[in-house]
């Protein structure tokens, strides 16, 4: 089979036009060669055509249905289709021939989760720990899982159980730490980045559909009420996310700019097509970056929830705002008068209005106005904060 192996070859080397003519043209000859259906599904795959791809895995198996390559990947295609429930059943499929292939019970279990099925899920990782005790991505998974259910001492274990495996597992670190009640600062931002990134495909649905998230209306009704006539030229949504906040704001501005950390948060936003710009990059780092005072307004919705100390924050927006310019912020409430941020067991900071207060008033921060109001459900209960109005101390 020389022009296989030519096929194969200009594959490999990325001639996906060729390879996909020599495939075809092989089919044509040997059609009830399957393996040439496999490669040449890999490649449509591996192009973007992910509609094409199942159709060749499926012609394939019209030749050996037996073949669990052939059905594993037919799953990925449906999942990355959308499709999860025909993914579930090509993974079950493949599970009936090959019932330990760790990949296939592991893409299956991502797919009884975006079916909102997590008790299927966690059955699967648990099945997967028994196969392969140190496999990291179904412990972390399961911990996920687990902390979710509030089921704290069993989500501590596993972190640890993590930890042994990985010491340098970052996520695994924080949330242990988060659930020891230990002290920290901030947040990581690879997990951050890691949390966001996972949790883009779903979060408007989650948060706003679900968890009854409503914050960027509150801040938007917060800032009409407040400086009714106000119209700031350019806007500047630290931690943009989906675009929720643009979606809101954009109207009032002639630009918006958005960043965030999240490259899949910012894929969603970009669809949107309310940002003049999005920025992938670490707030503090932007701010640092950011080219002289200009933005009239500066919004930081359900954000400061994860940076934990706000000092540097405070401090590096007061030099990207424009003369006559405000920041418009939320922060999940602590109920006590603690002069830090604390890390809860969620993963998230809560900070005290006398936190708040201490800190921007020592940047020079003048506060124009406050509420507090529930941000988002957690379980069967609604999560308190807070929103503030501030602009630049006019002595600072
Ligand atoms: C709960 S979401 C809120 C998104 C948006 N503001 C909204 O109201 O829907 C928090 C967002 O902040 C981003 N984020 C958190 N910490 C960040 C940091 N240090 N630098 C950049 N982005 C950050 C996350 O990636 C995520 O998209």
């Amino acid at each position: 089979m020389r022009r296989l192996v030519a096929a194969d070859a200009l594959h490999e080397a990325g001639d996906l036009r060729q390879a996909e003519l020599l495939y075809r043209e092989l089919i044509d000859r040997f059609p009830d060669i399957w393996q040439l259906y496999f490669n040449c599904g890999l490649l449509l795959f591996e192009s973007g055509r992910h509609e094409e791809a199942l159709e060749s895995y499926l012609r394939g198996l019209a030749v050996n249905p037996a073949s669990d390559d052939l059905l594993y990947n037919a799953a990925i295609c449906q999942k990355e289709l959308g499709r999860y429930q025909a993914a579930i059943e090509f993974y079950l499929r493949a599970l009936a021939i090959a019932p330990d292939a760790i990949d296939s019970l592991y893409n299956l279990a991502g797919c009884y989760r975006s079916i909102d099925d997590e008790h299927r899920a966690e059955e699967i990782y648990r099945d997967i720990i028994t196969l392969a005790p140190d496999h990291l991505p179904s412990l972390n998974n399961l911990a996920y899982l687990t902390h979710k259910k509030a089921e704290i001492k069993s989500a501590r274990q596993l972190y640890e159980k993590i930890l042994e495996i990985d010491p340098g597992h970052v996520s695994a670190d924080f949330m242990r730490a988060a659930l020891s009640g230990e002290t920290r600062t901030h947040s990581p931002d690879s997990y951050i980045e890691e949390v966001f990134d996972e949790f883009a495909g779903h979060y408007e649905q989650s948060l706003t559909a679900k968890l009854g998230y409503d914050l960027p209306s509150s801040l938007y009704d917060f800032y009409a009420q407040h400086l009714p006539d106000h119209k700031p030229e350019h806007v500047l949504d630290l931690g943009c996310g989906t675009g929720l906040v643009g979606e809101k704001f954009s109207t009032l501005c002639r630009s918006m700019t958005g960043v965030d950390i999240s490259g899949n948060m910012l894929e969603a936003a970009h669809h949107k097509n309310l940002y003049n710009s999005l920025h992938k990059a670490e707030i503090i780092d932007y701010l640092d970056k950011c080219p002289g005072a200009s933005y009239g307004l500066v919004i930081s919705a359900d954000v400061l929830p994860y940076l934990g100390s706000l000092e540097e924050l405070f401090k590096k927006v007061l030099s990207v705002l424009a003369d006559g310019g405000h920041f418009l912020f939320s922060v999940e409430d602590h109920p006590d008068d603690v002069l830090n941020p604390v890390l809860q067991q969620s993963g998230r900071f809560a900070h005290s209005k006398k936190y708040v207060r201490k800190v921007t008033g020592q940047a020079g921060w003048q506060m124009i106005a406050m509420t507090t109001l529930d941000l988002r459900k957690e379980r069967n209960d609604w999560i308190q904060g807070s929103i503030y109005l501030m602009c630049p101390h006019p002595v600072s």
